[in-house]
């Protein structure tokens, strides 16, 4: 009895070892600061020009984004008042309507400041085209880590057996192309490590600062989604609870006739 509770915590605890590890692999930390609001604009910024093609992150409307990071779209969070204030929202309004939002809502229309972060693409589409779908990155961060995702943003490297050209250093034969080797250029991996064979358009401090940035984007939408996670939480405890009471009445059921 003994050795099969061991067992079982066993079962429990290393996939959960495992998964804040990052599988075993180093992992350089991240460093991000959720608050700093100007890494949050420049996550974001990056965020909808290279990875909303293909990720969402649906547990978040941009109008409640621009207010966490500094650029509140409604006179009321401005923290002015009168026309001072409508003009601050107005300006941000325009702002993050001009340089965020490039999608469309479910029903095809234009997004606009209230819409869901949804990705422009077809999941059945995405799919097929990368042997898995882009999952969703509202709780990413949370599922992961922030010093993984860092990670996997700068582990994509050469590999010639890979449809997609590229392996990953943390994610081994990802579906995910290098989506930002335009900026980073490209990486040799051999047994000392990860080289940069050919440039991109930025240096690589310029890349760490990109990548850090997008993860505290990934970081930030972990939060409120939170709230999404605590509502399932709170139905799984009662599936629990139901199904204890089952347990408890099948007991008595077995039980009856022999005492
Ligand atoms: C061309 C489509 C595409 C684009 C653009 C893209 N991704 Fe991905 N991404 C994928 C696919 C497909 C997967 C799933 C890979 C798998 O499961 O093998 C993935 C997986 C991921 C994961 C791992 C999720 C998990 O926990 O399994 C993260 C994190 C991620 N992408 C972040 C990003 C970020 C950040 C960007 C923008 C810089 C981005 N992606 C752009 C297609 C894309």
């Amino acid at each position: 009895m003994r050795k099969q509770v061991i067992a079982f915590a066993a079962t429990l605890l290393l996939p959960m070892s495992l998964m804040a590890s990052g599988g075993g692999a180093h992992l350089e930390p991240a460093n991000i600061d959720v608050h700093d609001h100007k890494s949050l604009q420049n996550g974001a910024k990056y965020f909808v020009n290279y990875c909303m093609g293909c990720h969402g992150v649906k547990a978040s409307r941009y109008n409640r984004l621009a207010t966490d990071m500094g650029l509140p779209v409604v006179p009321a969070k401005t923290g002015k008042s009168g026309k001072e204030a409508d003009m601050i929202a107005d300006a941000n309004a325009k702002l993050v309507t001009e340089n965020l939002i490039f999608t469309t809502d479910e029903d095809g229309k234009p997004s606009s400041l209230g819409s869901l972060m949804l990705s422009s693409i077809p999941e059945k589409d995405a799919a097929r085209w990368f042997g898995a779908p882009p999952p969703d990155l509202s709780v990413v961060s949370r599922l992961r880590g922030s010093d993984w995702i860092y990670n996997y943003l700068k582990g994509f490297y050469l590999d010639s057996e890979r449809p997609t050209g590229v392996n990953n250093t943390v994610f081994p034969n990802v579906g995910m192309p290098h989506v930002l080797w335009e900026l980073q250029g490209w990486q040799a991996h051999d047994e000392h490590g990860l080289k940069l064979v050919s440039a991109g358009k930025m240096s690589p401090e310029e890349y760490d600062v990109v990548v850090r940035d997008i993860t505290n984007f990934l970081t930030y939408v972990g939060e409120p989604a939170q709230l999404v996670r605590k509502k399932y939480g709170v139905f799984a405890m009662i599936l629990l609870v139901v199904f204890i009471g089952i347990a408890y009445l099948l007991k008595k059921e077995f039980w009856k006739d022999i005492h």
